[in-house]
């Protein structure tokens, strides 16, 4: 499909009011994406697992109005309203308007809540645009009731990515794939899909634990990193590196290899820490205790020969990952060696889940 695909029809019955609630998770990358071209455009395949518990749920009250010259529309978070997030909201709204015709007829009242702590260092810009362009996708369902099940999940992660890059890889579940990677006929720059590959059970009862290393703000926000990608001097061969680790993990997908699953994310993890300290101007993410996880984690499997690893994210938190014959051991020895290094012992257990669900009235 190609960006002209997601135009819509002019629309025949624009409702004058209504209101819509979707909640969608977040994700965490397997194989990283960093370095973008314009309109959010990946310069590399990247493929995650979709989280559970960690997710944003958006409401949306909608209502007709007169004056179609601009957008105008309020933002509460957490029911508290939220001025610093309207211009992101709005650049998300002009990019997304030629595909979404009705949003100057609408005055949008967006309210918006996390299931993990707002000042956590967890982005929440994935499930955050997820859950929004869900819920626009949605509206523009009832103007379109023809609309089918896939070219809906397809709508609403092509705008989640305008939105922010990773967002259009938290709509469906488990394991998606985003980027161009050309042994995956069905993949596209524009949107995520489902993983297409045979994906051993081991891999469908993943855990992920979040270690809450430092739930500040971080120095340097993902759109300036990805920007620094330009004129990197490794961008090219971690390019590369990207697409021969969509291969690696094909083979240890279908296998179930828990070893090579290890290799290939914790070296993606540590390859895009390594591109932020190797631009220019470089900067460093992790913390002391994330190199002291990441090392104690190093150490324990060595001793116990338990598969369990982690993955970074554009920050100093550590994600821990483990399969579910894991979780017991895993758990335990997260509470007696690596919560000591979260920021008041705070960490998140989650796991692989199965994508954006729409909320009816009075359900969680
Ligand atoms: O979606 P963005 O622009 O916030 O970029 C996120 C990039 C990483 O989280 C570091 C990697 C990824 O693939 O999710």
């Amino acid at each position: 499909m190609t960006e002209t695909d997601f135009l819509p029809d002019p629309y025949t019955n624009l409702p004058t009011e209504g209101k819509v609630t979707w909640k969608a998770p977040s994700n965490i990358a397997l194989v990283k994406y960093w370095g973008k071209k314009t309109n959010q455009i990946p310069a590399n395949p990247s493929v995650s697992f979709t989280l559970d518990a960690c997710a944003t749920t958006t409401t949306i009250f909608f209502t007709r109005k007169k004056d179609t010259s601009q957008f105008s529309f309020d933002l509460f978070l957490e029911g508290k309203s939220k001025e610093d997030f309207k211009p992101k909201i709005q650049v998300f709204f002009e990019r997304i308007e030629r595909y979404i015709p009705f949003l100057k007829s609408y005055h949008f009242k967006i309210e918006t809540s996390n299931s993990f702590p707002h000042s956590s260092g967890i982005a929440s810009s994935a499930s955050g645009m997820a859950a929004l362009a869900l819920c626009l996708v949605d509206m523009e369902k009832v103007m379109n009731p023809e609309m089918g099940k896939d070219f809906f999940n397809r709508k609403a992660s092509f705008l989640a990515r305008l939105g922010s890059g990773s967002a259009c890889r938290s709509i469906e579940g488990d394991l998606i794939q985003w980027g161009e990677h050309k042994p995956i006929a069905d993949s596209s720059n524009l949107y995520g899909i489902k993983y297409p590959f045979k994906v051993n059970p081991v891999f469908k009862n993943f855990h992920d634990t979040i270690l809450l290393v430092h739930k500040g703000q971080k120095q340097v926000s993902s759109s300036v990193g990805h920007n620094l990608m330009h004129n990197h001097p490794y961008a090219e061969r971690r390019f590369g590196q990207a697409h021969e680790n969509m291969e690696n993990l094909k083979t240890i997908f279908s296998e179930g290899n828990l070893e090579g699953f290890i290799k290939v994310v914790e070296s993606e993890a540590l390859t895009l820490h390594a591109m932020m300290m190797t631009s220019m101007p470089y900067f460093i993410l992790m913390k002391p205790d994330t190199l002291q996880i990441i090392n104690k984690i190093w150490d324990y499997r060595k001793d116990t020969k338990i598969p369990i690893c982690f993955t970074l994210d554009a920050g100093a938190n550590v994600h821990v990952l483990y399969p579910e014959s894991a979780k017991e051991k895993a758990i335990q020895f997260i509470q007696d060696e690596l919560v000591a290094h979260c920021e008041n012992g705070h960490y998140i257990c989650d796991r692989i889940g199965n994508g954006a669900r729409k909320l009816l009235e009075n359900t969680q």
